[in-house]
């Protein structure tokens, strides 16, 4: 097969903002208890986090996690999990049947991201929790001291404040499933209220509001419409979530054009952001949080064998080449629509539909999803660029005309080079024309290929990696790179 792109440094979308290459950490499953923390690991640190872990996720570049959920947060008082660890209360986690024993907290996370280098986004409770519980968090978290929050944490060992800068105000309130679901009205009455309070304690925050928890969401656009309608003033952000799987024909090749549908799904997201502003005649724009994405193969793991029950797997995927191509082609959606996408965060980081798995007591794994994010995760801080690729496009049943390359290229002011991203899709290689506006040379190629159901395994952990090929090119406007079939390919091209 045969492409043609055209790149031009001058064609900015916007600067990819570090917060793009964010995750998720959930107290649910192996994601924290016997994930990120477990005090009799080998590696374990003086806080009982696995040290191996941590260098992981640095090696990731994660710049980002949201913290502590997803569902869990709607039924979770941050209060029980502050102060002296062996006295908290071992509460019921109402969202995931499971036994919550607050060894991990607000401090205990915040110490973590700090080793970890990444910054914390804290979600707040919409559904059990009052405007007050979440006004008294960011007293907690931010407030510099003096008052009775401010005072406890420093009591607890943290004279400095946190500065948190982004919070999330709720989680899919839109879903049934949620505790304490509410509707669009109910929703923006709470969050605004909460926001109020909020940012009269920090003016300097940032607020993400609750969009639809799915595309597929049967109350999606109309719950985006009423909050951004009712809360577009208080708030930043609106999130936006979205997981993909096989659909029911288990065709692989519908399943490759999932970040087709995503691409779609965003785009319909910044409309429905736009139609707001313009009725409401705002000079604002509302940035988007995607701030849960991934595949999620949803038959597996779904329920606990023991409920009532701490640290057992849950929802763990194992994933294969098929889904980190599809995982890559939505990161370059993501890059794409940098202009308003400004976090983003893969759901999520350790176990639980994670890029990383661990063994208890044993050894650490970067599964496929985390060589797909990682190859493009210099590119934070560097200029996106609007580029036109030509390339074949074939019918996907559920999704429609996809292209069998998907693409993003990032400009380095600062080294003077670009990174091209391209995930090939298709089952023959591609070989692509590439057509800057100056003279360029290839770097370096990175490819990370196999076969599509190949994945890494404990026993086998190298089965799927980044190669490099470090080949010279000709100082040329025009060159011609190959991608193999089924890979993801990071090229670096350097000006002359
Ligand atoms: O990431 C797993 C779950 O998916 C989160 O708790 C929830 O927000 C979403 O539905």
């Amino acid at each position: 097969m045969k492409a043609k792109v055209y790149i031009d440094k001058n064609n900015i979308i916007d600067v990819v903002s570090d917060e793009l290459f964010g995750s998720f950490i959930e107290h649910v499953g192996r994601s924290v208890y016997n994930g990120i923390y477990e005090p009799t690991h080998f590696t374990a640190d003086e806080n009982g986090f696995r040290q191996d872990v941590i260098s992981c996720v640095k090696e990731m570049n994660v710049s980002c996690v949201r913290y502590p959920g997803g569902n869990f947060v709607s039924a979770y008082d941050w209060k029980d999990g502050i102060g002296d660890i062996n006295t908290r209360p071992v509460r019921l986690s109402l969202a995931w049947k499971e036994l919550e024993p607050n060894k991990v907290g607000v401090d205990e996370m915040m110490k973590w991201a700090k080793k970890s280098n990444c910054e914390v986004i804290m979600a707040v409770n919409m559904g059990t929790g009052t405007p007050k519980d979440a006004a008294e968090l960011v007293e907690y978290c931010n407030f510099p001291c003096g008052s009775f929050w401010s005072s406890k944490r420093i009591e607890h060992g943290s004279i400095n404040p946190y500065n948190i800068k982004y919070w999330c105000v709720g989680n899919e309130m839109d879903g049934g499933y949620q505790i304490g679901a509410l509707t669009a009205e109910d929703y923006s009455k709470k969050a605004n209220e909460a926001a109020k309070q909020m940012r009269i304690i920090d003016e300097n925050i940032e607020l993400i509001m609750c969009g639809s928890s799915a595309p597929w969401s049967p109350t999606f656009p109309e719950w985006d419409l009423t909050v951004l309608r009712n809360s577009y003033n208080n708030m930043d952000y609106l999130s936006v979530h979205a997981y993909y799987d096989y659909v029911g024909n288990n065709d692989i090749s519908d399943f490759l054009a999932a970040p087709k549908a995503f691409e779609k799904h965003i785009l319909k997201v910044r409309n429905i952001c736009d139609q707001v502003k313009e009725e409401l005649k705002s000079d604002k724009n509302i940035k988007l949080a995607v701030d849960e994405w991934n595949v999620w193969h949803t038959a597996v793991g779904e329920k606990h064998e023991t409920p009532w029950s701490t640290g057992e797997a849950l929802i763990e995927n194992h994933y294969d080449l098929a889904d980190a191509l599809v995982v890559g082609g939505m990161l370059s959606v993501l890059i794409n629509n940098c202009d308003r996408v400004k976090i983003g965060c893969i759901a999520q980081l350790v176990n639980v539909i994670a890029p990383i798995l661990t063994k208890v007591n044993g050894e650490v794994l970067k599964q496929t999803t985390y060589y797909a994010v990682k190859m493009l995760s210099e590119c934070k801080g560097m200029k996106a660029l609007v580029h036109d690729l030509y390339v074949e496009n074939y019918l996907s049943p559920t999704h429609g005309e996809t292209p069998y390359v998907f693409s993003s290229v990032c400009y380095c002011e600062k080294k003077g080079g670009y990174v091209g991203y391209f995930v090939n899709i298709s089952n023959e290689e591609c070989e692509i024309e590439t057509t800057f506006n100056e003279i360029v040379s290839v770097e370096d190629h990175v490819v990370l290929t196999a076969e599509l159901s190949d994945k890494n395994t404990f026993e086998k952990p190298n089965t799927v990696i980044p190669v490099s090929n470090k080949y010279s090119t000709k100082n040329s406007k025009n060159i011609m790179v190959k991608l193999p079939k089924y890979s993801i390919n990071k090229i670096i091209f350097t000006g002359a």
